[in-house]
């Protein structure tokens, strides 16, 4: 094979070492490694570097930090403190979904590192007593809210999914809808399409290799959305069906309200091109970016980027000052998701994440290192806020809205499979109550509303409604009212189901 020209790119790169075990390859493995060369383009991965750098460096952080100021109250819509507004929004939400105008756009292109699982977390079984699926549960209510929308409207409505996946999670992905027949929705109606991938860079800007054939190489952030929304014409697809607003949202919180007819509503009414969920943010070091204003402009300042000092900065009452917590859902009209698209796109910058990644040495050793080496790309989803003309923000309960899974249960107890099963059972327990049902226990006593802290662990009652059952709570009244149950309780479309072995 002839290399000397991809030899010739690499040199004027600064990248030559890509190729210096290409004796030692196999012609399989030379013949991967060209293919991979071929498609990259090192000019632009080199800039990105440089840019991604300037932008991290600590000094320009702290003046980022100076330059932030808490969301005003004029763009804030709030389930607690808009009450009387909510019905007209939820109206207005399932309105434009029953006229098909409304897509929902998943994000499931991460590696789920945290969780340490090598398959898409999409597929993560959290131990509910049905066994779902992140996935499953996501695509019933979806088919859930097509059917409500089309009860209220009469007439039949779709919502299209649109699954962002990586190089890493695409085919598995594809194989586990596949395999389930779509959840019950129709093949043609979710959509999946794959984000780009960089290389990993060590500080100099010198491209890892993992391998003596292979590069280290990673997804391009969630923010990578918009390259790769261009590259697959998908906005395109988006106008063919009509679609006129899309809700965003990430693969990990099991309580997502997809499609939640209430935040489209909110931002449609206020005719917003751009909106975000928040919950408030009440422990400075949580893990969530916050949605705030920097030079006059919205943005996220994520969890990773915030100085210590700001993130626990209070307001005259008591609460952070910057307490608007990303729940990375996100709602854009179709025109500025467009506009993203074709022209802003190219002005993200890459985030630069440190991270410790193997590489293979100049002797061709595997070496794991202990301490971060080199760096990750990626772009953010939210950068493009900056780009709103109308901007708003959108306050939910985090308990009935926000439990993602980011750890696996042995690390410290936060954002793991027990607390997103916890958070979903006692989100549907309160469904129960306030639609009129009990729950007794194994002595016939009808067990209080806010369950006392068993042997000092704060288990929640078994209780799970399936999503084809009920969205967010309704319709529960003719199944339950004044009716007593005995936990674990499963509602589902074959009817109620009360498993007293696997009791409280
Ligand atoms: C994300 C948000 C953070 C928010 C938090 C709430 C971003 C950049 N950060 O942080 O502000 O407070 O969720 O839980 O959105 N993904 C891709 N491609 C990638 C990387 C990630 O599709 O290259 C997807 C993941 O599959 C996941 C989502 O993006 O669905 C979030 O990724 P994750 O890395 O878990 O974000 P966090 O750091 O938790």
């Amino acid at each position: 094979m002839d290399i000397s020209r991809l030899a010739q790119r690499l040199a004027e790169a600064g990248q030559s070492h890509l190729l210096q075990f290409w004796d030692q390859l196999s012609p399989e493995e030379q013949a991967e490694l060209a293919f991979e060369l071929e498609s990259m383009d090192f000019k632009e991965i080199n800039c990105f570097f440089k840019h991604a750098m300037e932008a991290s460096g600590q000094t320009k952080q702290e003046k980022v930090d100076a330059r932030m100021e808490p969301v005003p109250r004029e763009v804030l819509g709030s389930v607690t403190r808009d009450r009387e507004s909510l019905k007209d929004w939820e109206e207005e939400g399932l309105r434009c979904i029953s006229q098909s105008k409304v897509a929902v756009l998943l994000l499931a292109g991460g590696q789920g590192t945290r969780l340490g699982v090598s398959y898409p977390k999409g597929m993560y079984d959290v131990g509910l007593p049905s066994h779902k699926t992140l996935f499953q549960i996501q695509a019933e209510r979806i088919l859930k809210l097509e059917q409500l929308a089309e009860q209220h409207h009469a007439t039949k409505c779709c919502i299209p999914w649109y699954i962002m996946t990586s190089g890493r999670t695409m085919d598995s992905t594809k194989e586990f809808f596949s395999k389930h027949k779509y959840f019950g929705l129709k093949e043609e109606n979710v959509i999946f399409f794959q984000q780009g991938m960089l290389p990993a860079m060590d500080y100099n800007g010198t491209i890892i290799l993992e391998g003596k054939g292979k590069l280290a190489m990673a997804p391009d952030g969630n923010g990578g959305l918009y390259r790769s929304l261009g590259a697959h014409k998908i906005v395109e697809d988006m106008e063919r069906r009509g679609i006129a607003y899309i809700h965003v949202y990430c693969v990990d919180n099991i309580l997502v309200k997809v499609a939640d007819p209430a935040f489209v509503g909110f931002c449609v009414r206020k005719g917003a091109d751009c909106g975000a969920k928040v919950v408030e943010k009440t422990n400075p070091t949580e893990a969530v970016g916050v949605v705030c204003k920097v030079d006059g402009r919205y943005q996220v300042v994520e969890y990773s980027e915030i100085t210590l000092a700001t993130a626990e900065k209070r307001s005259t009452d008591g609460r952070l000052m910057f307490n608007a917590g990303n729940v990375a859902n996100h709602f854009f009209s179709l025109p500025f998701l467009k506009d993203v698209v074709n022209t802003h796109e190219p002005q993200l910058q890459h985030h630069v994440a440190q991270k410790k990644i193997p590489y293979v040495d100049t002797q061709g050793q595997l070496i794991k290192p202990d301490k971060p080496n080199g760096i990750k790309m990626e772009k953010f989803v939210f950068d493009i806020f900056q780009f709103a003309k109308n901007f708003v923000v959108y306050e939910v309960l985090r308990e009935d809205e926000f439990s993602p899974l980011k750890n696996a249960d042995s690390q410290d107890g936060k954002d793991n499979p027990t607390t997103a099963r916890h958070a979903l059972m006692s989100l549907h327990h309160r469904w129960i109550l306030n639609a009129g049902g009990h729950f007794i226990d194994e002595n016939g006593t009808r067990v209080p509303a806010i369950p006392s802290l068993k042997d000092g662990t704060d288990l929640p009652i078994k209780c799970e409604i399936s999503p084809l059952v009920s969205y967010g709570g309704e319709g529960l009244e003719k199944l339950v009212n004044g009716r007593e149950f005995h936990a674990a309780l499963v509602i589902d479309t074959r009817g109620i189901h009360e498993h007293v072995k696997n009791g409280l």
